[in-house]
């Protein structure tokens, strides 16, 4: 199968360890220290990263290679290792390779010029959009007036040429869906709902915000939140957000907020009384070493197995206690619904719901016969049928930054540094031929030592975007260069060759969209007040 080729080429992809690795922090350091402790992840700031490694060890990213295997057909991007991290993709992964319904959703502050890197993201949403995912791309118009103070008639402009790019690209209008969040009612609703389950303090914590802060730029937080959980009102489902790692203090709080919104929260208990995870753990540990199913263990036994066995270990404290204080009732695992925000109908349709053994509290209810997947899927049926959401937590993919053609980071602001998809071929062309190499100084010497491909931003155009979906190709351009074949001036003339045919093609088929982005159910003008 195609699948198990692409498994093989990713594995042998040179650059792809080289860019996952990441521990000299050569390349994606971007010039600066090694290890700095660079790692604020802010939405507003600026987008460079020093070192990935620390997002996974003090964010909970997860690294994006350990679920490569679950991936069918995976991108370019994915192989290669510029996806490098995600949350809780393999619940996308799974419908992606099963067939069920899922959705990929991404948006864009039209603050200036669609530029290569919303290329990537372009091409994430539509990658999604061919495996079968309902696919949505939004302009956050709202945000770029409130955030970054941009006029309508701006937005207005740019809000286009992002449209323009991303059906250029591949994205069908028909199938998937475009918007803008000012004019999404549904999505302003759903905003106002989301905004009842978070605060100020919360807001403050995440994102730094204080007394100055415009109430705007609250409101377009909460409309993000709103973006992110809207291909799941329908019906939910699976969700994979593509962003940069900054936008990752976004996704967190909304998998928070979907997670506060449920009817029930599925959790295990041992007996009557709450634990954490560390004490059920110890309790479960008891429980087996007791007898588990097949002895009729109580709880005071498990207390004193604790004592002599598990003092001092982090839980034990609390387990010990809870137990103790409910003496001689039994200690038997089981699935706990706790009801968040359920109607009475919902709990009732709940109870009536679960089959087996169960036993009904005041805001639970525990079952003894179900499985923890049985139990979400129950609870989200239950919650779905009577008026809920029922959100999955929404899943995310990051993909790393592109360095600056001039080395240091990409910026709009600097347009040496980066190529915008509207640049004319000719431009695109010649800031190619500018750029800064990973070569050495001279011809003798990148013979002798090979170039410095991990440092060289012309090879990332290569990996990232020039070599497309042909991994032979972006492989042969890195071992050329590392291993001394291939000399920068040759290779950049090939790379602005590349650059220059990618704009034209591109442009052109951005002409050709005008007509199709006319029918797009979209209001392209903005119908607020200039200013
Ligand atoms: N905040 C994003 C940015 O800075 C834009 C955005 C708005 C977005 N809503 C979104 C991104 C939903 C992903 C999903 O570019
Ligand atoms: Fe970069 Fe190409 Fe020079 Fe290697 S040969 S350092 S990839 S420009």
């Amino acid at each position: 199968m195609p699948g198990d080729d692409h498994r093989e080429e990713g594995d042998s992809f040179p650059e792809r360890t080289n860019l996952v690795a990441d521990e000299g922090g050569v390349r994606t350091d971007g010039g600066s220290a090694a290890g700095a402790d660079d790692v604020a992840l802010d939405p507003w700031g600026s987008a460079t990263v020093s070192n990935y490694r620390n997002l996974f060890e003090e964010f909970g990213i997860e690294e994006f290679d350990h679920i490569l295997d679950e991936v069918p057909n995976p991108h370019y991007l994915m192989r290669r290792g510029v996806i490098f991290g995600h949350r809780d993709y393999s619940a996308v992964a799974e419908r992606l390779r099963e067939g069920g319904d899922a959705a990929v959703l991404s948006g864009f502050m039209p603050t200036g010029d669609p530029h290569i890197g919303h290329k990537m993201v372009f091409d994430e949403i539509i990658w999604h959009q061919k495996q079968g995912a309902d696919a949505y791309g939004l302009i956050a118009d709202l945000e770029a007036h409130a955030a970054r103070g941009l006029s309508w008639a701006e937005i207005d402009e740019h809000s286009r040429d992002y449209l323009l790019s991303l059906l250029a690209l591949g994205f069908d209008p028909e199938e998937g869906e475009l918007y803008r969040q000012s004019t999404n009612r549904e999505v302003q609703d759903l905003a106002f709902e989301l905004g009842a389950k978070a605060n100020f303090s919360e807001f403050e914590a995440i994102y730094g915000f204080d007394g100055e802060t415009d109430v705007s730029h609250m409101q377009s937080v909460v409309t993000q939140m709103a973006d992110i959980l809207y291909p799941q009102l329908d019906e939910p489902k699976p969700t994979v957000i593509p962003v940069g790692p900054d936008q990752d203090p976004h996704v967190r709080l909304a998998r928070d907020l979907a997670a506060r919104m449920r009817f029930f929260k599925v959790t295990e208990a041992f007996a009557s009384f709450e634990a954490t995870p560390a004490e059920r753990s110890l309790m479960r540990e008891a429980y087996e070493a007791l007898g588990g199913a097949d002895a009729d263990v109580r709880c005071e036994a498990a207390a004193d197995h604790l004592r002599a066995d598990h003092a001092g270990e982090v839980g034990a404290e609390g387990a010990i206690e809870k137990l103790a204080n409910a003496g001689k009732e039994p200690l038997r695992p089981r699935i706990r619904f706790l009801d968040r925000n359920a109607t009475s109908e919902a709990f009732d349709a709940l109870i009536a719901a679960v089959d087996g053994e169960k036993r009904v509290f005041d805001e639970h209810v525990d079952a003894f016969d179900l499985t923890h997947d049985e139990a979400e899927e129950l609870a989200r049926e239950v919650e779905v049928d009577n008026g809920g959401y029922g959100f999955y937590p929404p899943s995310s993919i990051y993909h790393r930054f592109m360095t600056g053609l001039t080395g240091g980071k990409m910026s709009s602001s600097v347009p040496a540094s980066h190529i915008s998809l509207l640049d004319d071929p000719e431009e695109g062309y010649d800031k190619v031929k500018a750029a800064t190499t990973g070569g050495r100084e001279t011809a003798e010497e990148q013979r002798r030592l090979g170039g410095k491909a991990d440092e060289c931003p012309v090879y990332e155009l290569y990996a990232y975007l020039l070599a497309g979906d042909d991994d032979e190709f972006a492989t042969e351009v890195y071992e050329e260069c590392v291993g001394g074949e291939r000399l920068c001036g040759g290779c950049k003339e090939q790379a602005a060759e590349l650059m220059e045919e990618f704009l034209a093609d591109h442009q052109e088929k951005r002409e050709e969209m005008e007509e199709v982005l006319d029918e797009v159910d979209i209001e392209l003008e903005s119908p607020r007040r200039r200013g």
